[in-house]
């Protein structure tokens, strides 16, 4: 089965076997049928978060399920609820549409709700659990059905339970988040507060403070329908404040965010930028021109390509700033 067109980087890679979940029903039917039972398991949203380097000798978890819901109120919240298979922008699109803010700055995010929650999606100051409640998974270890809240997820910076060894089995269903009923727009992420203050709006609405997120991303960000990408490639660097003293010694336009607890986010996109790769290729994998942090498929990309060009990269930030960067997708 190709999963070229089931992965945003539109990089070639094949799977034993695919099947297309929409409820706990199918998974129940995996567990019962001893040779799908062991083989091993790949659980793929939109794919716009997957390195494939080579094919996938197993089976495939195609999360469809569709449908999303206005629970009603709970503690000044109001709770959400949608489907793992609905696609992410369009679910934001739907709460906005309805005047329900909390999820504007998320807007334009690939790929799907089940999906959010695994890699706490996040951008321009919002991250997934900050609007979260909590969300229905299914254990493939058990067959039997939970509901974690968000301290059982264990969120961290594009990270959680999910992608740990106690949380591998878990297959999310549904997510409900909790959207704040007195809505006030987040904007502590400064080119975000710039350019709604440019957009001269007395009072911005969720809408417009999602549409002025929709052209920030599209100003720098490749869409996926065009050039193949996975989003930004490396996870911004955490440093201790005094390895980020040293640097800015050394290099006092180093891009740093202090963290609450005192240790410094470094921006990967400026160490990549500062070591000459924006807009370089590598064979068919590039470095995206408007933002460094972005590989891009420059038409017939290889897993093999990207991956030689993320190496390259990793060398030479690791030999100028003694800074070693993390990959973000997930690499198959
Ligand atoms: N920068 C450069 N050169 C570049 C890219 C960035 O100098 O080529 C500098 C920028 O000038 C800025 C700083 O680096 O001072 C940060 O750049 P930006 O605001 O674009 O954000 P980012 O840290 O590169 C993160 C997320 C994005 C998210 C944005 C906005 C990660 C790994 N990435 O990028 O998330 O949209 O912030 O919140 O945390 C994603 O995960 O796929 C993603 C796009």
């Amino acid at each position: 089965f190709s999963l070229a067109s089931l992965n945003t980087f539109r990089l070639p890679a094949r799977a034993r076997h695919y099947l297309r979940v929409i409820g706990a029903a199918q998974l129940d039917a995996v567990r019962a049928d001893a040779a799908l039972a062991a083989l091993p398991r790949l659980v793929l949203g939109g794919g716009s978060n997957m390195l494939f380097t080579r094919d996938f000798d197993g089976i495939v978890l195609h999360m469809a399920g569709l449908g999303k819901e206005v629970l009603g109120n709970e503690d000044g919240r109001i709770l959400v609820r949608a489907q793992a298979g609905e696609n992410w922008h369009a679910f934001v699109q739907w709460t906005l549409a309805q005047g329900l803010g909390g999820l504007e700055n998320l807007s334009l995010i690939p790929g799907t709700v089940g999906a959010a929650p695994i890699q706490n999606v996040g951008a321009y100051g919002t991250e997934t659990k900050d609007v979260f409640h909590s969300l229905t998974a299914y254990d493939m270890a058990t067959g039997t059905v939970a509901t974690l809240d968000a301290a059982a997820c264990r969120f961290g910076y594009r990270d959680s339970i999910f992608k740990h060894p106690e949380g591998s089995e878990l297959v999310v269903l549904d997510v409900t988040f909790a959207l704040p009923a007195g809505w006030q727009p987040n904007l502590r992420y400064a080119e975000l507060a710039r350019a709604v203050a440019d957009s001269g709006l007395d009072a911005p609405t969720p809408l417009d403070v999602g549409r002025t997120v929709e052209a920030i991303r599209r100003r720098k960000l490749p869409d996926p329908a065009e050039i193949g990408n996975a989003g930004s490639f490396f996870k911004n660097p955490v440093v201790s404040s005094a390895a980020c003293a040293q640097l800015l010694a050394h290099y006092p336009e180093l891009v740093h965010h202090t963290q609450p607890d005192g240790s410094e986010k470094l921006a990967a996109g400026w160490l990549i930028d500062q070591c000459g790769w924006k807009g370089r290729a590598l064979g068919a994998a590039g470095v995206y021109p408007k933002q460094a942090l972005v590989l891009v498929n420059l038409g017939d990309a290889r897993g093999e390509d990207v991956v030689r060009l993320a190496r390259a990269i990793q060398a030479d930030v690791a030999a100028r700033y003694g800074v070693q960067l993390e990959p973000e997708p997930v690499f198959i």
